[in-house]
């Protein structure tokens, strides 16, 4: 369906087989992020010297950037092995106990997702991360006793989308917090020549920049659009991934430009149609063009604000002059 954002799309589809081949796994695959990618090497390297357990780290910035193949790569190059839960599947102390429990000293624990871990859950792991120990209460009311249990130092790699919503003490006890960062074009176009290698499929370096310039910013979406550039390429060509085939591909997505999806547009369009260019609130905005909140904010703002087609201001969001030309819409008091 046409109709259908991308993005979430591109969710969706995360976990097949194809993404897995295509993912880094060592540090020097990692393309970008360099101020991140260069601290990180030095302090996988002290823990190394010192045997010591790698500090916690929280990484976080908008989806599909990178964070959860940076935890393995963090894995990877401590040489150790990595386990992996995600916020919302922790619901009860025990849920904790038994991902603790499998660790082996020097382990990555890697949790996806952290801001969406129950807050009790969370005041749990205060002490499993502070003093590699774990409380728990067993048994049921009134039959109830307090275990401590003994943990081998590990490290905590905890992921979100939203450094917001995490507490400030959940926040203080990562000795290493690193923000992830929209790719630069550059970047993409190295990443899409990787992915192409990988997938052994060939792609001119035009049509390499052309993907690279529409993908919002963001590795996963750079790879997607490739993949199904790849498909036109194979089924309305010889294979060879050119600027023509790319261009007509991408416009068969309804991609813009600057790689904009419908979503985008449609919310664009109605702050502009509906509430008159803004500023409107977040809620008004979410019902108006049925979207959640937190998929504004996570997903479509971010980039929106960032291409300076969007404003935040106090009395709430606000399409800017590049938004109206992008658009082709004459502002009402520009006419
Ligand atoms: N620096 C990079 N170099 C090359 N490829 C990358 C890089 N970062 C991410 N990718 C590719 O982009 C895809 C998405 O990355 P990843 O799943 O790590 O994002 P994420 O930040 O964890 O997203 P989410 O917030 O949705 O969990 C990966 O499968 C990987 O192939
Ligand atoms: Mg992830």
């Amino acid at each position: 369906m046409e109709t259908e954002s991308i993005i979430k799309k591109y969710d969706l589809e995360d976990d097949n087989i194809v993404d897995n081949t295509i993912r880094p796994e060592t540090i020097s695959e990692y393309i970008g992020q360099n101020d991140v990618k260069e601290n990180i090497k030095v302090f996988v390297e002290a823990a190394k010297m010192r045997n010591e357990p790698l500090d916690h780290v929280l990484l976080y910035g908008p989806p599909g950037l990178g964070k959860t193949t940076l935890a393995f790569i963090i894995a990877h190059e401590l040489g150790t092995k990595i386990k992996t839960a995600s916020g919302p599947s922790i619901e009860k102390s025990g849920d904790l106990a038994a991902v603790l429990s499998t660790l082996d000293p020097g382990d990555v624990l890697f949790i996806d997702e952290i801001h969406r871990m129950p807050r009790y859950i969370e005041e749990i792991l205060y002490a499993a991360m502070e003093d590699f120990s774990l409380e728990i209460i067993i048994g049921s009311e009134g039959n109830s006793r307090n275990i401590k249990i003994d943990l081998p130092p590990f490290t905590l790699v905890g992921a979100t989308t939203r450094a917001g919503d995490i507490s400030a003490p959940l926040r203080d006890r990562f000795g290493i917090v690193s923000k992830l960062q929209y790719y630069s074009i550059d970047e993409l176009k190295s990443i899409i020549k990787r992915t192409a290698h990988v997938l052994q499929a060939e792609i001119t370096d035009e049509a390499a920049l052309e993907l690279a310039k529409r993908s919002r910013g963001t590795p996963r979406i750079a790879n997607r659009l490739f993949k199904r550039v790849r498909d036109f390429a194979m089924v309305k060509g010889n294979g060879l991934i050119d600027i023509d085939i790319t261009k007509n591909a991408l416009d068969k997505l309804k991609i813009d430009s600057l790689g904009l999806d419908y979503t985008d547009h449609e919310l664009l369009l109605a702050i502009i149609n509906k509430f008159n260019g803004g500023p409107v609130g977040i809620e008004a905005l979410s019902s108006s063009i049925g979207e959640e909140i937190t998929t504004i904010e996570d997903v479509y703002e971010p980039y929106l604000l960032q291409m300076g087609l969007l404003k935040r201001t106090s009395r709430g969001r606000v399409v800017t002059d590049k938004a109206y030309d992008l658009l082709g819409i004459v502002p009402k008091e520009r006419k």
